[in-house]
């Protein structure tokens, strides 16, 4: 009993260390760079509403898209994160329509997202890439 005391009182600590340094960074990097055009949060009802006004989907749209569109066979949540992360990290550096699963109906609205690879380091990447993916765990649209 005094074990699972022990460790549940511990468990925030651990929890808190789990929200590492890498993933403050992939958030600040979100900021200075992705922020400019996908908003960080915005429920569907709003994302209508607003759309007219918006710079290209929502950042929870958009990994709820991919999360949902790319399907592994043997279903492992870490080779399907692996994938996913794979996927961003490509389409930050090499958009296009031929890769994007994007709405077709968002993409003749916003167009194409420019390449961001002038703007961010390999490491960079890798960050926002596993923020993104990790940010959004359970998070709908
Ligand atoms: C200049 C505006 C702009 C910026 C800056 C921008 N994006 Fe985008 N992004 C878009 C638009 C527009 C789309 C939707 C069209 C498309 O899929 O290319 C998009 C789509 C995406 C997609 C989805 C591709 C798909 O297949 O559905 C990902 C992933 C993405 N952005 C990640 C990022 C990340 C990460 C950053 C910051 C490093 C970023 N974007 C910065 C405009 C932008």
């Amino acid at each position: 009993m005094q074990k699972i005391f022990l460790l549940l009182s511990l468990l925030p600590l651990i929890l808190l260390a789990n929200d590492s340094d890498e993933h403050k960074e992939g958030k600040k990097i979100f900021d200075r760079v992705c922020a400019s055009c996908h908003a960080e949060l915005m429920d569907k009802k709003t994302a209508l509403k607003t759309f007219k006004t918006l710079k290209a989907p929502p950042m929870n749209e958009v990994a709820m898209q991919l999360k949902t569109n790319i399907v592994i066979k043997d279903e492992d949540a870490d080779v399907h994160r692996a994938v996913v992360i794979a996927f961003i990290k490509d389409y930050i550096k090499y958009p296009g329509l031929m890769k994007t699963m994007c709405h077709p109906g968002a993409v003749d609205r916003f167009g194409v997202m420019p390449s961001q690879k002038s703007v961010l380091s390999e490491e960079e990447i890798n960050k926002i890439a596993t923020w993104m993916y990790d940010r959004y765990e359970g998070v709908e649209f």
